[in-house]
């Protein structure tokens, strides 16, 4: 199977979020199950501070409205493990595009995403077709490669070494939609036919989200759960009815996590590595390196109760702050928040962190080391997500030893079990989960968790179990491997 797989940003070369995460190593779980797979991204600045790039000698023009736009393409690589297959790295490159600080702008998107992301996507068609080696499958993930899945259908002719390929489209996030205005639609090169609410339209706009939701063979999502809630409203942001219509071509596989990069028995940024059987040694090791960090003397005894994530409303920041208001005060727990966001929600942490010196821990930035290094020492990890289409930090932390205090919504759903005696009896009780988004919920669930602490037996055996729970992507690429199949199955 000959896989096309398209992202703008994956670990370890570009990362915001978790997109990259999925997409650094989803293609090599894809490639050691005997798949091909080309791997097209973005060449951005980040990605050259990063690595060396070979240039591939491959240069051409992209027609971008009434201009043409030089792309060149560039090859990297990744580490791999002696014998292992692995994907082939390739990068499209226009230093006016991504020749910028940033991936997308950050808090202000750039005036031009739209232009830079329908290049992206027209390079990726021409490049694949430049290939000269047929792809079987072009699996294009969020806004940024929608137009992918049109282009591969509606101009048949113009590439015609993928026209035999089938597309699948992962959707990652509805919030993020790459709504353009429609004077934007003449830069994608399409017909303006197709500009209609069935199509490439929602709500007056250009919807590049809803151009792969429609165009593509087969559609997923991250979770099954989400799948189901993005049929309807407000899950679906709107395009609940696009959704909806492609409702058979819909389905949800769960995310998997990089156990070369998420294993706390190999982790390179923690003092001491362990695994279940020396998980508090090795845990009171990162506390006590975290506790450096911050300037402590050293580390608090109390539990340490940790956020790690982008300081969004998705994330249920709100939530968290009005939680620090409430609990600090008390005494019973130690809290650190590693994030970035807006100035506004920073601000409102600063705050709360200045009432409460030596109680509250603020990590304003984004840095993958101190992330490995929270999640290692933390005793439990809150996400109370507005939604959640999977998550990975919950499965992070259940591989690290850290309970996951989670909102029952998404992937979320899928992947935490509360603990409750049932669940306790039968074993699979892995963290606490709380249905109602409001921060009642949140100290409630927070409350059962501190005390389900003070009972050591009670809670080295939620450590144990999580720790021993395999949420490698092995299981999930087999299920895109299976999709692949069906997929190409149904065309032929
Ligand atoms: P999302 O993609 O919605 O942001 P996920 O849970 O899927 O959420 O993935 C978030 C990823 O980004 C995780 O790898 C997490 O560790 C990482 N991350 C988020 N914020 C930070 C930060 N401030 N510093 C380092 N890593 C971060
Ligand atoms: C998105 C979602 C997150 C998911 C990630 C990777 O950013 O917000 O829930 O885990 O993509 O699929």
């Amino acid at each position: 199977m000959r896989v096309l797989f398209v992202a703008s940003e994956a670990t370890p070369f570009a990362k915001t979020g978790g997109l990259a995460d999925v997409a650094g190593a989803l293609p090599g779980a894809l490639a050691r199950l005997g798949c091909e797979v080309t791997v097209v991204m973005p060449a951005y600045e980040e990605v050259f501070a990063r690595q060396n790039l070979a240039d591939t000698g491959i240069a051409f023009e992209v027609p971008l409205g009434a201009l043409a736009i030089p792309a060149r393409i560039s090859a990297g690589s990744l580490p791999a493990a002696a014998g292992s297959p692995q994907p082939r790295w390739l990068f499209v490159g226009n230093d006016g595009f991504f020749g910028r600080p940033s991936l997308y702008g950050g808090a202000h998107a750039y005036g031009d995403n739209a232009e830079r992301f329908i290049f992206f996507s027209r390079a990726t068609m021409e490049l694949a077709a430049r290939l000269g080696e047929p792809f079987d499958i072009i699996h294009c993930h969020d806004w940024q490669t929608g137009l992918i899945p049109a282009y591969q259908k509606l101009m048949p002719t113009h590439w015609s070494a993928v026209a035999g390929a089938r597309t699948v489209f992962t959707i990652h996030n509805m919030a993020y939609q790459g709504s353009f205005p429609g004077a934007a639609m003449p830069l994608t090169g399409l017909d303006w036919r197709y500009f209609n609410w069935q199509q490439m339209e929602a709500y007056g706009q250009l919807n590049l989200l809803k151009t792969g939701i429609v165009f593509a063979d087969a559609v997923t999502t991250v979770s099954p759960t989400y799948a189901r809630e993005i049929q309807a409203s407000p899950g679906g942001c709107g395009l609940e009815g696009a959704l909806a219509s492609r409702g058979q071509a819909l389905s949800g596989i769960v995310n998997g996590i990089d156990t070369d990069v998420w294993n706390p028995q190999t982790d390179t940024s923690l003092p001491r590595t362990y695994s279940a059987h020396d998980a508090d040694a090795g845990k009171y090791a990162a506390r006590a390196a975290l506790a450096g960090r911050l300037g402590h003397a050293a580390p608090d005894a109390r539990p340490l109760v940790a956020f790690v994530g982008r300081l969004a409303e998705q994330k249920g920041v709100g939530l968290v702050l009005e939680l620090l208001h409430r609990l600090a005060g008390s005494g019973r727990a130690h809290f650190v928040v590693l994030g970035t966001g807006d100035r506004h929600t920073e601000d409102a942490l600063k705050h709360v962190a200045s009432l409460y010196p030596g109680t509250i821990d603020l990590l304003l930035g984004f840095d993958e080391e101190l992330a490995h290094l929270v999640q290692a020492a933390a005793d439990m990890l809150l996400v109370p997500s507005l939604y959640e289409p999977c998550g990975l930090t919950q499965l992070y932390a259940l591989a690290y030893g850290t309970i996951p205090i989670v909102r029952a919504t998404g992937g979320l759903v899928d992947t935490v079990v509360d603990a409750n005696p049932d669940t306790l009896r039968d074993g699979t009780a892995s963290g606490f989960v709380f249905t109602d988004f409001d921060a009642d919920s949140l100290e409630w669930a927070v409350g059962r968790a501190l005390a389900a602490h003070a009972d050591g037996a009670l809670w080295s055996g939620l450590v144990r179990r999580g720790m021993g729970q395999d949420w490698s992507w092995e299981a999930s690429a087999k299920d895109y491997l299976r999709l692949y199949q069906r997929t190409r199955h149904a065309a032929s």
